[in-house]
């Protein structure tokens, strides 16, 4: 019998679980959905009467969260409880490359997967679905049930994989109106049920045909294959802006003349400083680490070109702004808009802002951030994790201000480093009476009108042309 789901667990309330668990909540108000996290001033935060102050910004994410949390959606720190009351268990805790033994560097760190699985079998008294929506190595639902099953009482786990396509900034939107739902199973009358009871949460607001079932290991490499389909065309594009910078080709135009192409599609061409977030670099990692762990080096190569796309974009947006300023920036006071990997959110893993900082503070730049979202602990933390030079150095040569205008004051160059719109209606005019002369902008997301910021007489360069 297909089991209906009355109480869903999700461990980890971080990017994914928090916004998915609220979405689901809201869809599905007979359902009681608790969201755990052993980090207690997250949970605090996501319990927080001041929406603003919900650890993760996302638009419309308080206004979801506002209409389900505590009647049935429930913020808690009190993993065990959960656990023992779910039917449906999600696991989204992070899954970060491992920074030390086998794999460092590459593979995925699945050690708070394994502590998840390992404290459901100790606590679980009933039968229970746990769902993958971590990004995990192909074959890791293997890793869980053999720890699953090995426990003493009498309890079935059936295992799915669900991986979460929701972009940051765009969560919500994503989770309502997705593309498609995946969801794998065991290919067993058992698999099969657990499936549907799954499919069934979804189809509260999804029509059917935009939920895929497939096997486990399809779902489990469909995800990492998304992701560094998608990482692909940036790297590919941002490889032709280099192109497109020495030979005056403009790379919008010929995005947008490849995008036509309805075989090509449009999205995902914008030439940036490079691509960041929590996902593609990792994910393409394992990616490249499960070919080089089967023997395939020649596939391995093939995706991790596009990381080495990627670094090199980041090194080389740095290196202009060096040579452009006369060789050097020791001493200067150098400007970076924009910190988040992305606009309209708050979440700077594996930002190209941090890399383009620590290159520029290596060079002895004095340098001054403005993000609308980020805080500076972050912004310390991010270049503090890198450790190339002390904390102390870092907090002697990088101010982070909450003006923008004050950002950009007596300033030897600003750099755009996050597409965030509000950059775009900055009074450039008054900006450039405030900054050295020559006014150099470098724009790492193409974001400024080139003839407007050039007539108000800056030196102005961008990705791409
Ligand atoms: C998720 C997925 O887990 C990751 O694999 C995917 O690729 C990206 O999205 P995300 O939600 O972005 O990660 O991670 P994060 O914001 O770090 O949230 C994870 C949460 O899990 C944290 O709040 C952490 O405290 C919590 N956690 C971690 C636990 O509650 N228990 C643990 O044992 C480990
Ligand atoms: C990505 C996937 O899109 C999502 O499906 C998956 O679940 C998680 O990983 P996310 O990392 O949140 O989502 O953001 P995304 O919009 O994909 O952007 C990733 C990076 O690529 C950002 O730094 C973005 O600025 C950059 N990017 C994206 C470009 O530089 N150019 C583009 O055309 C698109």
């Amino acid at each position: 019998m297909i089991k209906k789901i009355k109480n869903i667990c999700c461990i980890g309330a971080g990017y994914v679980g928090g916004p998915t668990m609220s979405v689901i909540a809201s869809q599905c108000p007979e359902i009681k959905v608790t969201v755990v996290d052993i980090n207690k001033s997250r949970i605090d935060a996501w319990n927080n009467e001041d929406l603003s102050k919900l650890p993760v910004y996302e638009p419309g994410l308080a206004e979801v969260v506002l209409g389900a949390r505590n009647k049935n959606l429930f913020f808690s720190t009190d993993v065990e409880s959960a656990i023992i009351e779910a039917d449906m268990i999600f696991i989204s805790v992070n899954t970060p490359t491992k920074t030390y033994g086998i794999g460092k560097g590459m593979a995925a760190d699945l050690k708070y997967i394994e502590l998840c699985a390992r404290q459901i079998a100790e606590v679980a008294t009933t039968d229970k679905i746990i769902v993958e929506k971590s990004t995990l190595p192909v074959r890791t639902a293997e890793a869980l049930k053999k720890i699953l099953d090995n426990t003493n009482n009498n309890v079935n786990f059936d295992i799915l994989s669900n991986p979460e396509f929701l972009a940051e900034g765009t969560a919500i939107d994503d989770l309502l109106n997705a593309d498609r739902v995946l969801i794998g199973g065991e290919e067993s009358e058992r698999g099969n049920m657990a499936t549907q009871s799954l499919v069934d949460i979804y189809a509260h607001w999804l029509p059917k045909e935009r939920i895929l079932t497939t096997n486990v290991w399809s779902s489990e490499l469909s995800k990492l294959t998304a992701n560094a389909f998608l990482a692909q065309r940036v790297s590919s594009i941002n490889a032709l802006s280099e192109l497109c910078e020495v030979t005056e080709a403009n790379v919008d135009e010929v995005a947008r003349a490849i995008g036509s192409d309805s075989r090509i599609g449009s999205k995902f061409l914008k030439a940036s400083v490079g691509f960041g977030g929590s996902c593609f670099q990792k994910d393409i990692l394992n990616l490249v680490y499960i070919s080089k762990t089967y023997g395939l080096e020649a596939v391995a190569n093939y995706w991790e070109q596009i990381i080495i796309i990627n670094d090199h974009q980041k090194r080389r947006f740095a290196e202009k702004i060096v040579k452009t300023l006369f060789n050097t920036v020791s001493g200067k006071k150098i400007t970076i808009l924009g910190w988040a990997f992305k606009k309209d959110t708050n979440d700077t893993r594996e930002s190209a802002a941090i890399y383009v900082a620590d290159y520029l503070l290596n060079e002895q730049a004095e340098i001054t951030v403005y993000d609308p979202k980020v805080t500076k602990e972050q912004i310390l933390a991010d270049l503090d994790y890198l450790n190339t030079r002390s904390e102390n150095e870092n907090r002697d040569l990088v101010t982070v201000v909450n003006d923008p205008i004050k950002a950009c004051e007596d300033t030897h160059a600003i750099a755009i480093l996050t597409e965030w719109d509000v950059f775009k209606d900055y009074d450039w005019q008054n900006i450039y009476t405030k900054v050295y002369k020559p006014a150099f902008i470098f724009d790492g997301r193409r974001l400024l009108d080139k003839e407007m910021i050039e007539k108000l007489g800056f030196e102005y360069f961008r990705i791409g042309n």
